[in-house]
Formats: structure tokens, C-alpha cells, sequence
């Protein structure tokens, strides 16, 4: 690289796992597919727990592009345009690019090229038995028509995780089978190149001489936030989402909107139903939570508008310096492009060294290399 490139944990005081005699931190991968605006589901879902792990883990974020050409490949513009909003709302959320790396798929040459190594380590027909891929195939409504590249992303999957020797991936429950997946790539990998046997534990691959730690998923809590419509998960093409560029008159009209059936403030209330799920997750004062849960199970002359007008209260307390944040990085791309310049190149980096290790144990290392940007 031109420029020096920082030490990804170098930013983060708040951590001592550098210092001398310190455990070094365990390595975290997670990342997205842009597919257009974040939204709350979003946040309470994964980047939420982002924001805590990058003070705590060495974190990777990958943008995954090239997964968005597998359906979308005729409309490169608006994937370009989809990677470059992603960050932002990443940055509004609360991702520090001074503690977390935020990188390219498209810019890690590695990646690539342990996809089409690892391609070869796992049977074709084990790779369309994975429940995910098929759920696409046929949400999306692709039939027999997808690409050879569509199922070839959840090969691309794995190599986005091992390249970067990941041993924890926080993700939803719909990539747990990409998690399957890449723990098997990871396990044949090793038995296969390094020596490791197939009677060894998983935590134990890299200390007897496996290139790749088996790395676990770590589903989060708040897997599916109820959209507003109180039915569906809160998704951007269902039409029932909070942004976090929604003004605070629209997340009150939004948190209106969610229909519980409840006739009037003194008939007893489900503390199960959709608005609840909002109290829970967004009332921050756990006593305060048991008290409208106990008041509205009660029919205790507490109405559906007043636990609503709460709710949104708080959500605008949340949101807020989101917004805020938001508005800085708007309308320049140059300073997103910066940080994914930067982040790209830490990860050109640590994704180098694993491949070198790779194609050593695979007997193809022929010769070393240099990655580096041209900076003129
Ligand atoms: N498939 C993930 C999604 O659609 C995005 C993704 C790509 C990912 N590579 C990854 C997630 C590696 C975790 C780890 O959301």
C-alpha cells in the first residue's frame, strides 16, 4: 500500500488486548449484501451488536457487492449506489471505522481466489442441498433461470469468512447454513492440506497445524423485529419499515400505525402483541417496561395511544443521533469512498497473509507477492 495502513485496533483505547502479555483479540466477520436503505430491523437485528463487538473483537465488515450481481448484475449503478448509502447508515448506526475495518468485497483479490480453491473442496450437489439458496431461488421467484454465479455466492461466502481466519460471524438465522457450509470447507481444508485429522475437535484445527479456525455463527437476540404492519418482519419491500432518516412526525405516525385489535384503555391487553415487541426492544427502563406490561395485561386505564406515543418517544430518542450523524456524511461520497479505500486495504492485508499460508499448505505458493493502490 501507498499510504501507511493503520492497525485496525490501534483506534480503540477502550481495549488492552494489545497490550504486552495480552491475549491478541479473537477475529469477528459479518457484513451485508446492499440491497438499498437500513432500517430499525436492521439495527436491532445485527448492527447494534456490531457497535458493541467493535470495541471488544477485531472486526471485519464486508460489503458484499458481487453477491448483489448474482440477480442484479444489469443494474451495476444502483449496487454502486446501494454500497455507498449501506456505509452511511453503518456510520450513522454507530460503526467506527477507527475501531472496525468496513471493506469491498470486489477489492479483495484473495477472496476470489480461495472462492475457486474451495469450489473444488466441496461436492456441487452439497452445495444446492443448502436450505438458504433454495429458499431464494424461490422467494425470488428465479426458477430455473439463476446464474451459475447464484449458487456459486454461498461458496463465495466461505471465503469471505476464512480469508480473514474469522472465529465468530454474528448473522441472522437465514445464513446459518452459509455458517454450515464454510465450517465443512474449513474442516476438509485442513484434513486435507495440514495434517489435521478427522477425529479432531473443532476448537483444535489451528493448533495442530490447520490453516483455518472452524468458525461458529453467533445468531443474535432480536433475530426479527415485527414491521409496523404487526405481521411481517420489518422489511424495506413490505412497506413497513422505520428509517433512520424518517423525521420524528413520521416514526409517530409509523408507531401508530401498528394495529393491535385493543378496543379501549380498560380492556385487558395481549403484552405478546406487535407493540409490545416495541416496548421491549426500544423502552430502555426495564422497570418501567414491567410496569406498562403489568398495567396493559390489567386493562388498568392504559391506552394503545398513550403506550404508542412512548414508544415513538423513545424510538426519536434512539434515532436521533443517527440522523444527526447521517447528515454529516451526505451529499460527498469522497469521505465514504475514504473509509472504504482505507478499510479495503487493511483487508487486502490480512486476507494476503492467509491466502499465502493457503496456497503454501495447498503446494501452489509458487511466489510472493505485493497488493498496493495506486495512489497518483
Ligand atoms: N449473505 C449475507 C446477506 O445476504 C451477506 C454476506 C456476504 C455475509 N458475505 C458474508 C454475512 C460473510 C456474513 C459473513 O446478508
Amino acid at each position: 500500500m501507498n499510504r501507511s495502513v493503520a492497525n485496525p485496533s490501534s483506534g480503540s483505547k477502550s481495549s488492552a488486548s494489545h497490550a504486552p502479555g495480552s491475549q491478541t483479540r479473537r477475529i469477528i466477520l459479518t457484513g451485508d449484501t446492499p440491497t438499498g436503505q437500513l432500517h430499525l430491523g436492521h439495527y436491532v437485528g445485527s448492527v447494534k451488536r456490531r457497535v458493541e463487538l467493535q470495541d471488544t473483537h477485531e472486526c471485519y465488515f464486508i460489503i458484499a457487492n458481487l453477491h448483489a450481481y448474482t440477480t442484479r448484475a444489469d443494474k451495476p449503478d444502483e449496487i454502486r449506489r446501494d454500497c455507498l448509502e449501506i456505509v452511511r447508515d453503518h456510520l450513522a448506526m454507530g460503526i467506527d471505522p477507527r475501531k472496525a475495518t468496513i471493506f469491498l468485497q470486489s477489492e479483495i483479490p484473495a477472496i476470489a481466489e480461495l472462492t475457486f480453491l474451495f469450489a473444488m473442496l466441496l461436492p456441487f450437489n452439497r452445495v444446492m442441498r443448502n436450505p438458504t439458496l433454495k429458499d431464494e431461488i424461490k422467494v425470488k421467484g428465479l426458477g430455473e433461470n439463476y446464474s451459475f454465479g447464484f449458487p456459486l455466492y454461498a461458496v463465495g461466502q466461505t471465503a469471505d469468512i476464512l480469508s480473514f481466519r474469522a472465529h465468530g460471524v454474528p448473522v441472522g438465522e437465514d445464513q446459518v447454513p452459509h455458517l454450515e457450509l464454510t465450517r465443512e470447507v474449513a474442516r476438509r481444508f485442513n484434513q486435507m492440506y495440514c495434517g489435521v485429522s478427522d477425529k479432531t475437535d473443532d476448537d483444535d484445527h489451528v493448533k495442530l497445524g490447520g490453516v483455518f479456525p472452524i468458525p461458529k455463527a453467533d445468531v443474535g437476540k432480536v433475530g426479527r423485529l415485527v414491521g409496523i404492519d404487526g405481521v411481517n418482519k420489518m422489511s424495506k419491500s413490505l412497506n413497513n419499515a422505520i428509517f433512520i432518516t424518517d423525521t420524528p412526525k413520521q416514526v409517530q405516525s409509523k408507531i401508530g400505525k401498528i394495529f393491535t385489535g385493543r378496543q379501549s384503555p380498560t380492556a385487558p391487553g395481549d403484552p405478546n402483541n406487535a407493540l409490545f415487541q416495541y416496548v421491549e426492544t426500544f423502552i430502555p427502563d426495564p422497570a418501567r417496561v414491567a410496569e406498562l406490561k403489568d398495567r396493559y395485561k390489567r386493562g388498568d386505564n392504559i391506552g394503545d395511544g398513550h403506550i404508542k406515543a412512548e414508544v415513538a418517544d423513545a424510538l426519536n430518542k434512539l434515532l436521533e443521533p443517527m440522523r444527526q450523524r447521517r447528515k454529516q456524511y451526505e451529499g460527498n461520497d469522497q469521505p465514504i469512498l475514504d473509509i472504504l479505500k482505507e478499510g479495503s486495504a487493511r483487508a487486502i492485508e490480512t486476507t494476503e497473509k492467509t491466502l499465502a499460508l493457503a496456497k503454501d499448505a495447498a503446494r501452489f505458493g509458487f511466489f510472493k507477492r505485493r497488493i498496493a493502490y495506486d495512489n497518483r
